[in-house]
């Protein structure tokens, strides 16, 4: 396959990260779209490649074959969009949209072309480890699923509008739970039921909730444990833990993993942050499944009846 040429939208912490791992696959960077200049500049110099501040003009302006999105949350619906209509494949950070939006028209003009939502984390090795295990039986039959998200932060350990849900459409359901409903849905899903859920905001400043604790259940009646928070005090404990009757597999945070059968024992380290991206990337560029709009919907639904139906304390 001759190499792609990239647009990426949004200069931050992970756009950055796209951006290596666009370069690392020999594909190139033709244009950063970032509506801070400097940002832009500071993303594109390296790569080579043109800043801009306006997607639409770059769209006009430049012949590439991907927009890759990492903005805001809130903006990855409406900038899919406008680049699928440009006829470019798109890969779309998560949420690939926010609840209330619709992605009818997204479908509409998508045509042939390629849309992938960013799920990073089902690129680390001890989840597609665990995958496997749990699909050809060796972990015997399921009897505790907990995946726990846990993050120690400060009120300045993200930027601003991770914490306003007028521009991330949500809180840490969203932003983390999309990856930990992800899981769950490709691990022991695809159709999960709703139990319960309970949401609450920990920092008085923030407009979103900083803890989701999720109970749900999968067709054979598997309870899936979801526990999600951002606190100043959020102690150890996280990570995916699947226990079975035969075995079991325990992935936590840092990419680090183990998994533990009848048969064998096998572990991996932690992994280094930019690995999944590039993982991911050759994912994309292989049309992997798992990953499409029709994949990933039913996650966003699910967390849409969670704020439905829980509104946050
Ligand atoms: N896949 C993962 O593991 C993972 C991890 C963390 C965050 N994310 C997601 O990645 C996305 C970006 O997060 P981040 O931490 O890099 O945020 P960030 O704030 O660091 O970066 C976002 C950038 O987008 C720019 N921007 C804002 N509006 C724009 C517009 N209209 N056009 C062009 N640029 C615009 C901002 O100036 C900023 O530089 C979010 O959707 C987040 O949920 C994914």
């Amino acid at each position: 396959m001759s190499a792609l040429s990239v647009i990426v939208v949004g200069a931050g912490a992970i756009g950055r990260r796209h951006i290596k791992a666009v370069r690392q696959a020999g594909d190139t960077v033709t244009a950063v779209v970032d509506t801070d200049i400097v940002a832009a500049r500071e993303a594109a110099r390296p790569a080579g490649s043109v800043a801009q501040t306006s997607l639409a003009k770059t769209l006009a302006d430049e012949d590439a074959d991907v927009a890759v999105i990492a903005t805001p949350s809130g903006q990855h619906l409406d900038q899919s969009v406008l680049a699928v209509r440009a006829g470019l494949d798109v890969l779309v950070e998560k949420p690939h949209r926010v609840p209330g939006e619709v992605a009818a028209g997204l479908r509409a003009s998508l045509g042939g072309r390629r849309y992938f939502v960013a799920m990073t984390t089902r690129h680390w090795p001890g989840i597609e480890a665990t995958a496997h295990a749990i699909a050809d039986g060796s972990l015997g039959q399921i009897l505790t699923y907990t995946d726990r998200m846990h993050f120690r932060l400060a009120e300045t350990d993200l930027p601003p509008w991770y914490f306003d849900a007028t521009l991330s459409g949500g809180g840490v359901l969203l932003t983390n739970g999309v990856h930990a409903i992800d899981r769950a849905r490709a691990l022991v899903g695809p159709g999960l039921e709703l139990d319960g859920a309970r949401l609450v905001r920990v920092f008085p400043s923030h407009r979103c909730e900083d803890s989701a604790e999720i109970q749900l259940r999968n067709h054979t009646g598997i309870p899936v444990h979801l526990s999600l928070l951002w606190s100043p005090y959020a102690s150890g404990n996280t990570g995916l833990t699947v226990n079975g009757t035969r075995g079991s597999a325990v992935v936590h945070m840092d990419g680090s993993w183990q998994l533990i059968t009848g048969q064998e024992e096998q572990c991996g380290p932690a992994i280094e942050p930019d690995e999944p991206f590039a993982r991911q990337w050759q994912a994309f560029k292989a049309s992997r499944s798992g990953f499409d709009l029709e994949d990933l919907e039913p996650t966003l639904g699910l967390v849409e009846r969670i704020y439905r139906r829980y509104t946050y304390a």
